[in-house]
């Protein structure tokens, strides 16, 4: 039994050292102690991750990201970039880790590992509101944008084989909004959370894909990372006492 006790704690210890050094990297040039841990998110996301009017990064996977982290005896420190080098910052080790309303699809679980997952949304298509396309079946010869390295891009693509489309591709959602507004594309396709957000803020329209049956979002982390296993844990117990769900009230819910 003692044995036991011993091999655990040299266990802990060693761990907890390893943990250490793996994150000296980043630690701040003030030479205080606490471990620093790098977040890379495409704050374009509105309310998943955006900047507010004094341009500080604020959003539902901001607050949940903080409050894990904060939990795990990090400082937070985040980095913006576009959604298409997230993946590539985390294979670079640039970042730590990411949460950007990021989808935990098969084909991305080949290059990133991903937490447990925190929000599901599906797809839907954002229009003006007087606009002709009512559903899918609308779609044919329509301009279609989405942002670069999304599940949206694949999907348009995916979309386009059997649907004449024509697919913009931009590396931010608020760009994509313009684009429609300046009526120079006739859709935008998003994520459901984010689609609806945008509808109500300015009063456009919205039908959903019905096809649709993505993943869940996830934070995404190198691959082999040995924080993601403790990220998932803090999220599953924040599922649990009700933490998460008051997250989703404040950020998610439309009034
Ligand atoms: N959920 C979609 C995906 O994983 C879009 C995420 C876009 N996120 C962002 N912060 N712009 O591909």
């Amino acid at each position: 039994m003692k044995k036991k006790y011993l091999l655990g704690a040299i266990a802990v210890v060693v761990i907890g050292l390893l943990a250490a050094c793996g994150q000296t990297d980043h630690s701040t040039a003030n030479g205080e102690e606490k471990k620093t841990i790098v977040m890379g998110t495409s704050a374009d996301f509105p309310p998943f991750e955006t900047r507010d009017n004094n341009g500080e990064i604020i959003g539902f996977d901001i607050e949940l990201a903080k409050q894990v982290t904060k939990e795990l005896g990090y400082e937070l420190e985040i980095k913006d970039m576009n959604f298409d080098g997230l993946i590539g910052a985390l294979q670079a080790d640039t970042v730590d880790f990411v949460a950007s309303g990021m989808s935990a699809t098969e084909k991305r679980k080949q290059s990133v590992d991903f937490s447990a997952e925190y929000h599901r949304s599906g797809e839907m298509f954002v229009t003006l509101k007087d606009s002709k396309i009512k559903s899918m079946e609308d779609l044919n010869g329509a301009k279609v944008g989405v942002q670069l390295g999304t599940i949206q891009e694949e999907g348009a693509k995916k979309l386009a084989e059997s649907t004449k489309i024509d697919i913009k591709t931009l590396n931010k959602v608020p760009e994509l909004i313009q684009e429609l507004k300046s009526k120079r594309i006739d859709a935008v396709y998003l994520d459901r959370t984010v689609a609806e957000g945008y509808v109500s803020e300015l009063g456009l329209a919205a039908f959903k894909d019905e096809s649709s049956g993505t993943p869940g979002m996830a934070m995404a982390f190198p691959k082999d990372s040995e924080i993601v296993d403790k990220f998932s844990k803090v999220i599953e117990e924040m599922k649990k006492n009700g933490e998460l769900e008051k997250l989703e009230k404040k950020w998610l819910e439309k009034e």
